[in-house]
């Protein structure tokens, strides 16, 4: 079986280029300080959208890097340590200035529950920055098509995690910062890739499927009876413990 990295960049193509890397860049910027950082890094990926971060961020800053990744080899990205986990089995030794959580919520088995663990090894002042796709997204609404009234915690909109996690109390919750990219639909329509990788997404959601005989195809109908089918939509919210 493929790993959900396997997924997505397989299906790479069709979802687009890097999204909300510029929002990304300036929310941190603007919410982390100079000096020396101690820096976690939840769900690498490839290393790529991190190593970006990383050099648009280095100017009076130093990393030290925690990288989790449980598909991806290690080693990538000078001066990160990499760690092929999951977070549910990582066990912080240190304490972090930043803890970068993007687009990898959605393999969680609990993502507030696991927000709220990682808050516990936040330095005073330190914040989690969580970028996750809005409930009205094209790929949260495929998400919701597939698996009809079955969405649970972990695949639903940055919305409701942000509504979660200040119902928990003890975090304080910034607003959501909404970004707004392309889906490129004709490309879906021609790449099988994506339903995969949609699909692959449901099942972890715990979702009981229905057995489908051609997944692209129901993909693509679903994208054709759907207005404003290219509309990406990601928020971007930086949690805090709250003093
Ligand atoms: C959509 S990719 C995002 C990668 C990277 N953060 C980026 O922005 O390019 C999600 C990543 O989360 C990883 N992942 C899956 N389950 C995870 C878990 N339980 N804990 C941490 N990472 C996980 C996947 O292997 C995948 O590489």
């Amino acid at each position: 079986m493929r790993s959900p990295l396997d997924e997505l960049i397989a299906a790479r193509p069709a979802f687009g280029g890097s999204t909300e890397a510029e929002e990304l860049v300036s929310i941190t910027h603007r919410s982390l300080r100079k000096g020396d950082i101690d820096w976690l890094e939840v769900g690498a990926g490839d290393g790529g959208n991190l190593r970006y971060l990383m050099s648009e961020l280095s100017a009076g800053r130093t990393f030290r890097v925690i990288a989790l990744e449980p598909a991806a080899p290690a080693g990538r990205i000078e001066g990160a340590t990499w760690l092929k986990l999951r977070v549910e089995d990582y066990r912080p030794d240190r304490q972090f200035d930043w803890m970068n959580v993007r687009h990898s919520a959605y393999y969680m088995d609990d993502p507030v529950a696991e927000m709220w663990r990682l808050s516990s090894s936040l330095r005073p002042d330190a914040s989690i920055a969580l970028t996750h796709w809005s409930r009205d997204c094209v790929l949260h609404r495929l998400h919701v098509a597939i698996c009809g009234d079955q969405v649970d915690g972990p695949t639903s909109g940055i919305e409701d995690i942000a509504q979660r996690l200040m119902s928990v109390g003890g975090l304080d919750v910034s607003d959501i910062e909404r970004t707004e990219t392309v889906l490129n639909v004709e490309h879906v329509a021609e790449d099988d890739e994506v339903a995969s990788a949609l699909y692959e997404l449901a099942r972890r959601g715990h979702t009981p499927l229905d057995p489908v005989a051609n997944r692209a195809e129901r993909v693509r109908d679903m994208l054709a009876a759907m207005p404003d089918p290219g509309r990406r939509l990601n928020g971007v919210m930086v949690i805090r413990r709250a003093r």
